[in-house]
């Protein structure tokens, strides 16, 4: 440990175990994806509403199941396909919301302050003649639950745009499970019975945990280094939960390497899940 700063102490562990990545990044990183049965599921229905255009999906999950990671996912996955934009930061007025879609769909603006109504018409004319070229337009909002319901509403008149036929637009919300308390106000009735998709990210089952941390060691062009009995201590300590699968694994990491050991053992497990309870 001599010498090991904290800013160093990853690239210490990752030279003692002969990583090239950190395995276990809290990071949502595409390339680290794995596809559990939960997320599959989630992919398969985004997709589902995109192509068959049901105009608005949804998809919930509790705090670090993967909800920002799948977004990339389904950008990265359908991008011949579709004119995507990504809305990652919290939205606060009608007007930051469709300054944030003109700016991520690569728009620009011949004003330095539009109004609503240019900003507005600069979208629409986006995805009008975006559906002529044979490209939907999708607007992915991570952090849904965080909208106030006015912004909810004005999504659904944006969704609005259509020709005689069909709905140009598709809007798929990702948030926490809260996001489904929210539309279930009276006020948000109208938004609420348009999301005909709807899906919930699940943790992992235990029986994918190995499966996950194997890939993601292969990513970091690691070799297996953890005794399988850890298994059953690592769902224990995250109930599933990648981000907590992480967080545990990496401090699990740092204590098999100040322990001196290539294997990374149940002791190492215990001494992260204690470290991380603040004992
Ligand atoms: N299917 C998966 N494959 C690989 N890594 C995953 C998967 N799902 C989640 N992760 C990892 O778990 C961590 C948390 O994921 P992410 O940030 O996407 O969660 P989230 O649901 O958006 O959380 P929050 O509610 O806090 O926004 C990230 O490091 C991400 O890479
Ligand atoms: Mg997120």
């Amino acid at each position: 440990m001599k010498g090991t700063g904290l800013k160093s102490i990853h690239q210490a562990y990752m030279d003692f175990f002969g990583l090239k990545k950190r395995p276990f990044a809290i990071t949502p990183d595409p390339e680290f994806y794995f596809e559990s049965l939960s997320h599959k599921k989630a992919l398969v229905h985004m997709e589902y509403a995109v192509t068959e255009k049901m105009g608005f999906a949804m998809v919930t999950g509790e705090v670090g199941t993967g909800k920002t990671l799948m977004a990339r996912i389904f950008m990265e996955k359908m991008r011949p396909k579709i004119n995507s934009a990504l809305i990652l930061h919290p939205i606060l007025t009608e007007r930051e919301l469709l300054y944030s879609i003109v700016q991520d769909l690569g728009l620009r603006m011949d004003k330095k302050r539009p109004t609503k109504k240019e900003l507005l018409d600069k979208i629409s004319s986006f995805i009008l003649s975006s559906a002529e070229n044979g490209k939907r337009t999708v607007i992915i909002i991570d952090e849904a639950q965080d909208l106030k319901p006015n912004i909810l509403e004005s999504l659904r008149l944006i969704s609005n745009l259509e020709t005689g036929k069909e709905k140009l637009l598709d809007i798929i919300l990702l948030g926490q499970p809260e996001l489904e308390k929210k539309l279930s106000r009276y006020t948000l009735r109208q938004l609420n019975q348009r999301i005909l998709v709807r899906t919930r990210l699940n943790p992992l089952q235990e029986e994918e945990i190995e499966a996950y941390l194997d890939m993601r060691i292969q990513k970091s062009g690691g070799e297996k280094f953890y005794d399988s009995s850890i298994i059953p201590l690592v769902y224990r300590y995250s109930k599933g939960i990648p981000r907590l699968i992480n967080a545990v694994m990496e401090r699990a990491l740092i204590a098999a390497f100040v322990d001196d050991s290539k294997i990374l053992k149940k002791r190492h497990l215990k001494l992260a899940h204690a470290s991380l309870l603040g004992e």
